[in-house]
Formats: C-alpha cells, structure tokens, sequence
C-alpha cells in the first residue's frame, strides 16, 4: 500500500484505519444487498424465527483484529481450542433472546442499551439442484451486517425496511460439521446525527432483528419483482377499467419466457413474453361494473396470478382509486372524511405498569390494534413515524382501513444538506413502496413530520415528492407540516404545500404553551393552498385512573375535553378532510421525564400501555359514530367484522 504523503492523505488513511478497525466500513468485497422478492408472503419461505444467541459488544471487538482476536462471524472454532490459542467468547455457551424482538425488551439488562450486539442462528438446508435461496430480513434497527459461514453477505442502513442477500453458492458450499449453517448477524441502534432518524425523537430506541428472519427459495429463473397497477378514471366514472403488470424475471431462463397473469375471479388472463431483460407487460382488461372496489366498509381483494417457467405467485389486492378534487379527498371518486387515529409500532403490554412492549409485533398484535382503532369506528389509521411491519398493512387491508405511511424525515435534526441522509431517505422510500405498493389500504405516502422551513429542507423533501411520483403515481403524498402561528390565526402556508396532495399539521393547542382547550374553538385556519387538509395529530397526556377535574393537566377529564374541543374545531373548517388524534395507547419514549405522569411513556394514548380506555376512547368513538352518519364514506357501514385474511 503507496505511504501517503500529505497531511491530508494521512488524515484520510487514518479515518479509513479507523472505519475498518470499528468493522462497520463496508468492505470492498461487500455485496450489495439483492432486490428484495415482491410479496414475500407467498413464496416458500424457512421461517429462521427462535432463540438466537447473542453477544453484546459495547466495544465493537467482535470483528477487531487486536491482539486479542476474536472473530465472532465465523461463529467458535470447533473444538475451541483447536489451535491452543485463548479464546474469550463461545457462542454455545452465550444467553439466547428471541429473534424478531428488539434486545431493550427481550432482554431487562438491555432496555436501555445503544450500540452494538451479535447474534447468532444455526440452520440446516440442502438446496434442491437448480434452486436459488435468499437471506430476507423483513426490518432490523439500526446498522446490520451478515456473515454466513464466516463469510461477510454485507451491510444495510435502516429500521424499517426489507433487504435480502443471495446465498445460494454459500448454501452449496460445504456447511459446518453439523450440516448446519451459521448466520452471525451484527446489529447496532447507535442513533447518529446522518441517520434517519436522526438522534432525536419520540419513540423508543428498539434494537435489533425487530422483525422476521428467513431463507426463501425460488426455482432457478424466478419471478423477482412486479407491479399491478388498477387504473381507472379518478373521479369513478365508468370507464374503462384495467389492470397493468410489469413482471420482472430473474435467472438464466428469463429471457423470452412465457408469463401469465390470471384473474380467476374475473375470468380474464393474458400471456406475455419476457424480453432480453427477463421484463414482461400485460394489460387486463376488467369488465366496467363486474367487480367490487376496495373501500373501508367493503375491503374487497382478488386473487391475480402471477406464473412464469417454474414460478408461480398469488397477489391478494383490493382495487380502488384515491385522488384529490380541490379540497376534497376522494375513494373511488367519492368524497370521504378521514376518520382517524395514530399509531406506533408497539405491542399492547400483557400487564401495566413498567414493562417493555414489544416491538416485534405477531399477527395478533397487530390485529389487536387495528381493532381497537376499528372499535372506534375509524376508517383510517396512521403508521407513524416509519414504515410498519407488513403485518399492519396487509391486516388494513382485510380488516379495512385506509393507511398513511411514512420514512422517519422526523424533526430539525435530520442532516438535510449531507447526500449520505439524502441517499438513504430515497432508498427507504423506494423499499417502502415496492414492499407496499399492492396494498390498497395505504392512500397517502408522507415524507416527512414537523421538519424545519430551510431551503435545505426544502430541497430534500422535493427531491423525495418526486421520487414517490415516479415510483408510485396511484396514491397521494403528503407531510405533517408546521404552522405558522400568528396568536389564534395559525396559517398552513408551508412552500412545500405547493408539491403535496395533502396537507397534514399536528396542532397541539390547549396542550403544550400557555393556551387551555378553551381556546381551541377560537383557532382560524388560514391555507392559500386549495388542497385538502388533515389534522395528522393532536393530543394531550393523561395518566390512567387520574380524573376528576377536567381543568387539570395530566387528568382523563382534561386529555377527553381537549379531544372533544378539537374535534369540535375540525369539522368546523371547511378544507379539513380527516382527523387522526395522537394516539392510540400510550408508547415508551425516552423524553417522557415525569416522574408521577409519563416514567418513560408517553400518555397521550386514548388507551394505557395495556389496552385499557381512557375517557377520551369514548370521546372519539362518539365523534367517529356521529362523523359515520352524517358523512358516510363510499361505502355501506364500515363495521367489517370478516376475519382478516393474510
Ligand atoms: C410531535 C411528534 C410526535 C410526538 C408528539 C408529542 O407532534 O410528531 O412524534 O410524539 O408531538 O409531543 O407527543
């Protein structure tokens, strides 16, 4: 290696010595991660849930190469003192959490934990001749690297969203003694000042393989990736409704195979053929009145299949349009009225009290939610501040309840002028709508919450609105915007509101400053804008069981009286199409100091931790109840009690 010569040449060996020794600078020979499959859920899949081992490693030695080396991805040498060398780790020997959880509630001593853990599985697969396989992580928060067999797969930045590693030459190298195979997963939730989010919000730091692990096997020329576009005239006249695929093949048969796309429950079908780069389209023609649209109060799907060579999928999807008229928001060209409510990706907690929800939510978890946001006859929910698990969208979309999702563009701190933050913004947006773009719950895409008016901000966002345009045209974008208050006038008049469909802003009013609810029905909303607008949160604390006096803070009597005064306010204005309070169960989060009221949760859930009501899950239901009757939606009642299908 040439010595360097100046200063700055050796500035930067240092910083690459440096990045190296830490183990977290991807290295040279790092593949990148492959394309996640479209609809993971149908393919053939070896779930590698269970009890991992796991190390923690406050130090980052794991991967050092320091006079005491440990080389905790190539799992312990069998047997360890194979060469008579000291070794200070054994991973049979180290405690096991269960994988997907994060560590802060799998593990006590952990709750609080930031930095670096290890973990570890062993699985056994003899690949069929012919057959391809993926490492898929559905989410793991923050920075994850893979090592399979010793062998480094490589890196990904990023909480919320899917990525993959091709391991079928690793599975068809010879595996371990045991004819299992080893996967060593380094994760750190480190919070860093270029990350999104950056190193300051309002929810929990979970970390870890917060969300499911497999290995799924497709044939050797397979279908990768697609897309199924319904296209309809926005304002749901009769036209000429159709169904556009773009199937993407990927193998050594791609080229020029023959691919189906069928609607079995439509009888229509066409056939295709995949050009030199493995891509096929097709157009389906639907008859005009023989299928039903997906709404809240109908959530309808079709199976479409998908077949190619040896590969076969099935998409379960509902059809709809969403699109803005002036300041109305319209389903299936309809006006609606955006009955909501917020929510974290949080557990209900089986006890109340100081526990630790979990993070990785089960189906039943995440139906429990969405339940009791449909017991408050809601027909909306918004998945803040990040892209939920695929759970939570999928059951919206049989349970039915329209979605707003998002990447965690959250607050001032996000580093909006370094391309690095601006890289990965994309990138997350990008995984977010490929992983979700069949789901027809989800009608808004947001890029951002309450983020500062500088022209560097500015810049950003833009460039993600275009992004979501070009990836998905179907849907509405939006962001939860800043006001500017001018005393009670409080003026939606964002420059970025000029590039959004919809216009979100949280008011907090008559919670945080000086102001009491009673002066929420004196608020005036003034927007130059002719878009609609949503009231995206709104909230106030209150501390289960603590009641009695409705003029005081922290009680259920005051949390239900802002409520009330807001809701109040908000169907008094006429451009505002939907209200989501903040939020639907009281969540951890770290700012949450006070010591009688919040010990580390966040109260201003209309249920406690553990699902119980509070006042204002009453005072909600009704306003939902008498928003149902007066502004019915597209569709019949929106009590959809049909058990959800996956
Ligand atoms: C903000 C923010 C939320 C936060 C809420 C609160 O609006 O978007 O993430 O939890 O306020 O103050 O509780």
């Amino acid at each position: 290696m040439q010595k360097p010569r100046t200063l700055s040449m050796w500035l930067s060996a240092g910083l690459l010595a440096l990045l190296f020794w830490s183990g977290f600078m991807p290295c040279a020979a790092d593949a990148q991660p492959a394309e996640p499959l479209t609809n993971l859920y149908d393919r053939t899949r070896l779930d590698l849930s269970g009890e991992w081992h796991y190390i923690v490693d406050p130090m980052r030695t794991g991967v050092a190469k320091r006079k005491f080396r440990r080389d905790f991805p190539a799992d312990t040498p069998e047997p360890p003192d194979a060469e008579g060398r000291l070794l200070e780790y054994d991973w049979d020997a180290a405690p096991t959490m269960r994988v997907p959880g994060a560590w802060n509630t799998e593990v006590d001593a952990l709750r609080w934990y930031e930095g670096l853990v290890w973990m570890r599985t062993r699985f056994a697969h003899d690949l069929d001749p012919g057959d391809r396989a993926f490492l898929v992580f559905e989410g793991a928060n923050y920075e994850t690297q893979v090592f399979l067999n010793g062998t480094r797969l490589g890196m990904h930045e990023g909480g919320f969203t899917p990525f993959a590693f091709e391991v079928t030459n690793h599975l068809a190298a010879a595996p371990r003694p045991d004819g299992r195979h080893s996967l060593v997963v380094a994760v750190d939730n480190t919070r860093r000042r270029d990350a999104l989010p950056a190193a300051d919000f309002d929810w929990w730091n979970y970390g870890g393989l917060t969300r499911p692990v497999s290995l799924v096997i497709v044939p050797e020329t397979f279908i990768h990736t697609y897309t199924l576009t319904f296209r309809e005239a926005d304002d749901g006249r009769a036209s000429s409704p159709a169904l556009d695929a773009v199937v993407n093949l990927d193998g050594p048969g791609a080229a020029g195979q023959s691919v189906r796309v069928s609607f079995p429950g439509l009888g229509v079908e066409e056939t295709a053929t995949a050009d030199a780069t493995g891509r096929a389209t097709v157009r389906l023609e639907l008859p005009a009145d023989g299928f039903a649209r997906w709404s809240p109060g109908a959530p309808h799907r079709y199976a479409v299949e998908i077949t190619a060579g040896d590969d076969a999928i099935t998409e379960r999807m509902g059809l709809r349009t969403v699109a803005t008229r002036g300041t109305q928001l319209l389903l299936n060209g309809e006006p609606v009225f955006l009955r909501g409510i917020c929510l974290h990706e949080e557990a209900f907690t089986d006890e109340e009290g100081d526990t630790m929800p979990r993070r990785a939510l089960d189906w039943a978890d995440a139906e429990r939610l969405l339940r009791a946001a449909k017991d408050l006859n809601a027909n909306f929910v918004r998945l803040a501040h990040y892209p939920h698990t695929e759970k939570m969208t999928r059951l919206a979309d049989s349970l039915g309840l329209m979605v707003w999702s998002e990447v965690p563009v959250y607050w001032e701190d996000v580093a909006y002028g370094r391309p690095h933050t601006l890289d990965l913004a994309r990138e997350m947006l990008r995984a977010m709508i490929d992983r979700d773009r069949h789901r027809a719950s989800i009608i808004l895409w947001s890029v951002a919450n309450e983020t500062p008016r500088t022209d560097e901000r500015l810049a950003f966002l833009r460039t993600l609105i275009s992004d979501v345009r070009r990836h998905d045209p179907t849907r509405l974008v939006t962001a939860a915007l800043k006001v500017r208050h001018d005393g009670l006038v409080k003026r939606v008049d964002d420059p970025l509101g000029a590039d959004l469909d919809v216009l979100a802003v949280n008011t907090y009013t008559g919670w945080y400053g000086t102001e009491t609810p009673d002066a929420i029905p004196n608020l005036r909303w003034q927007t130059p804008y002719a878009k609609p607008v949503v009231f995206s949160e709104f909230g106030a604390g209150a501390m289960p069981g603590f009641s009695g006096d409705a003029t005081r803070r922290w009680t259920e009597d005051f949390q239900a009286r802002f409520i009330d005064r807001t809701m109040e306010m908000a169907v008094g204005v006429p451009f505002v199409r939907g209200t989501m309070p903040w939020i639907l169960k009281d969540f951890r989060s770290p700012r949450r100091y006070h010591g009688r009221y919040q010990q580390y949760w966040n109260r201003k859930g209309l249920l406690n931790e553990a699902g119980r009501p509070k006042q204002a899950y009453a005072t909600l239901r009704d306003w939902y109840n008498r928003l149902a009757d007066e502004r019915p939606s597209s569709t019949s009642s929106d009590a959809s009690s049909s058990p959800p299908n996956r």
